[in-house]
């Protein structure tokens, strides 16, 4: 969906879009697709990509915010989809636009204690099914998309070097979807079921707390911010993204940027920034990647990976 096809539903503009958020496109599911159709389509690529055997993956989690059903979980409603072993350990994980570098946290460690072997990590979101399209202030910014990668368990390689994760619930209200199901249905009025977001605090929010975490990342690992090839991060807009770069005078060249095509997809919009920069090349195997994303809660998280 274009900026132009959003002029038609609520007044806004391409100008003001590209200007103040930098996305010009993002992708909306078909009426008949679900998160979980989504995270499967994600879920294979990255079986191929690794070329395992499906059935030797023992875990399965999907950052999410939009699952399929209360219960099962998206990850359990997909996973014989997938092919994965049929006692694999299968969650999903609500940390809104921080999901994949929390599903990435709880993977990495269940694969350090011996746990898992082969994990198959997804972000996947239908953010278009929770947006009121009235509401101009947020229904130009989402899009819908899903992204995975697989961890494997190793000696020989670095991989995910750590991960920092945090929260802090105090100014929930800032960004929400006020409504949920033990609420109860009868509470389910106006658009309380959609998303709601004060955007100009929870920017400034968000690049103050980046500008920490990316520093706390470095810091614990006795790095230079010169020492990073490449930031991938959570692409909800191109001025939070540049302003972060800038507080840390990391040049945009070392920046992953994809908002303008993706536009805020939540937990999807990492992994879908990275596998963009590993198939055109620009990612490298050696690399070192941080990864950050900051969201609703407030969630903030960070993982250091060499790729
Ligand atoms: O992913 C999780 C975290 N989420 C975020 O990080 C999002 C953070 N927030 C943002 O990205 C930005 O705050 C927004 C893109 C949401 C908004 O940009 P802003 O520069 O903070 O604009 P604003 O909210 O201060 O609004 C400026 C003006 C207002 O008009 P007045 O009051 O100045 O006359 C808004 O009504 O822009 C108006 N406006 C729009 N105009 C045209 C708000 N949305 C639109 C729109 N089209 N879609």
């Amino acid at each position: 969906m274009t900026n132009t096809e959003l002029e038609q539903l609520v007044d806004t503009s391409d100008a003001w879009i590209r200007e103040r958020t930098g996305i010009e496109e993002r992708r909306i599911a078909d009426p008949s697709q679900t998160t979980g159709d989504l995270a499967v389509e994600a879920g294979l690529a990255a079986i191929a990509a690794a070329d395992v055997d499906p059935a030797t993956v023992d875990m399965v989690i999907v950052g999410t915010s939009t699952p399929d059903a209360v219960f099962p979980s998206t990850a359990c409603l997909i996973q014989r989809r997938l092919g994965v072993a049929p006692d694999a350990v299968a969650m999903d994980v609500a940390a809104a636009c921080s999901g994949f570098i929390y599903a990435l946290g709880v993977a990495d460690r269940f694969i350090r204690t011996g746990s898992v072997k082969r994990a198959l990590v997804i972000g996947a979101e239908t953010f278009s099914r929770i947006l009121n399209w009235q509401d101009r202030s947020t229904c130009v910014l989402f899009g819908d998309g899903a992204g995975a990668v697989l961890l494997e368990a190793t000696t020989e390689h670095e991989g995910i070097i750590n991960t920092h994760l945090h929260s802090d619930g105090a100014n929930a209200e800032l960004l929400h979807v006020p409504w949920g199901v033990s609420q109860g249905y009868d509470r389910l009025v106006d658009n309380a079921g959609t998303v709601s977001m004060r955007g100009n605090e929870v920017f400034k929010v968000a690049v103050r707390t980046l500008g920490r975490l990316i520093d706390e990342t470095l810091e614990k690992n006795g790095l230079s911010r010169s020492d990073i090839d490449w930031v991938v991060p959570h692409q909800a807009n191109i001025r939070i993204i540049a302003a972060t770069a800038k507080k840390l005078d990391i040049p945009m060249e070392r920046v992953v940027v994809t908002v303008q095509k993706h536009g805020n997809t939540s937990a999807a919009s990492i992994p879908l920034a990275l596998d963009a920069a590993i198939r055109d090349g620009r990612i490298q195997r050696g690399q070192l990647l941080l990864l950050e994303a900051f969201g609703a809660g407030f969630t903030w998280g960070s993982a250091l990976v060499r790729y």
